[in-house]
């Protein structure tokens, strides 16, 4: 199965994405395989530019070596910076299979995502929690997946925002049944069920997978597989 076509193909079950960003970087080829064995979906890949949000992450370079290492596996590029449409190409030679930009950090949304669909990638689009949801209404059509923040964004780590489940369900409402809807920032076993009962059928999670001692078990929580017990984490 090609990896661009894991967000869209069905069966439209939830999709559990591990965020690297939590992971321990000097062992990043084994984090990131140990986490797909312990049942993510795919691999969710934080871009940070310095600029866009206050902190530095991580770039083709190291998309390249992950997708070497572990070339079925989907990377799900996430840009965090300024101009997002200089990274589409040096992120599809790299091997990502989906690259979400932020509506905040772009004038023409639509033109973007045909750009990353023409270089054969699928294409998101990410909203912070401050920024008003009509603001991506009217490009919806242009992409394959949107990304609601549930924190600002910049780190992991950070506490889940209630609030934007409003945003979550609005966009729900309006999306493609081949359409799929992310939330990203808090996401544990205590707010995942919210997150999928509001609308969303992606979550992706950095400290609820890579903080826990036992990834599958972090992961099946996510899915709230049953055997599991509530935690605060
Ligand atoms: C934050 C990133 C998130 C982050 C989530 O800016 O976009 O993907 O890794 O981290 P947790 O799951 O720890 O909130
Ligand atoms: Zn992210």
């Amino acid at each position: 199965m090609p990896a661009t076509t894991l967000l869209t193909k069905p069966p439209r079950t939830p999709l559990i994405g591990a965020s690297i960003l939590a992971a321990d970087f000097a062992k990043m080829g084994r984090e990131a395989r140990s986490a797909l064995e312990s049942g993510a979906d795919f691999l969710h890949f934080d871009v940070m530019d310095g600029h866009f949000v206050p902190n530095l992450t991580m770039g083709p370079d190291m998309c390249r070596s992950l997708h070497r290492e572990l070339p079925d596996a989907l990377i799900d590029v996430h840009l965090m910076v300024t101009d997002p449409g200089l990274f589409a190409e040096p992120f599809a030679a790299a091997g990502a299979g989906n690259l979400t930009f932020h509506v905040e950090a772009v004038e023409d949304p639509a033109a973007l995502a045909a750009a990353i669909h023409e270089l054969d990638m699928t294409a998101g689009i990410a909203i912070n929690p401050p920024t008003d949801v009509s603001r991506i209404m009217p490009v919806l059509d242009a992409v394959d997946m949107v990304l609601i923040m549930s924190i600002n964004p910049g780190f992991a780590g950070q506490t889940f925002m209630p609030e934007v489940l409003d945003t979550v369900r609005k966009v729900a409402s309006a999306l493609r049944p081949d359409q799929r809807l992310a939330i990203d920032g808090g996401v544990n076993r205590a707010t995942a069920p919210a997150c999928l009962a509001a609308g969303c059928d992606v979550l992706l999670a950095a400290t609820a997978i890579y903080g826990s001692e036992d990834y599958a078990e972090a992961v099946a929580a996510l899915r709230g597989e049953a055997g599991i017990v509530s935690g605060s984490q």
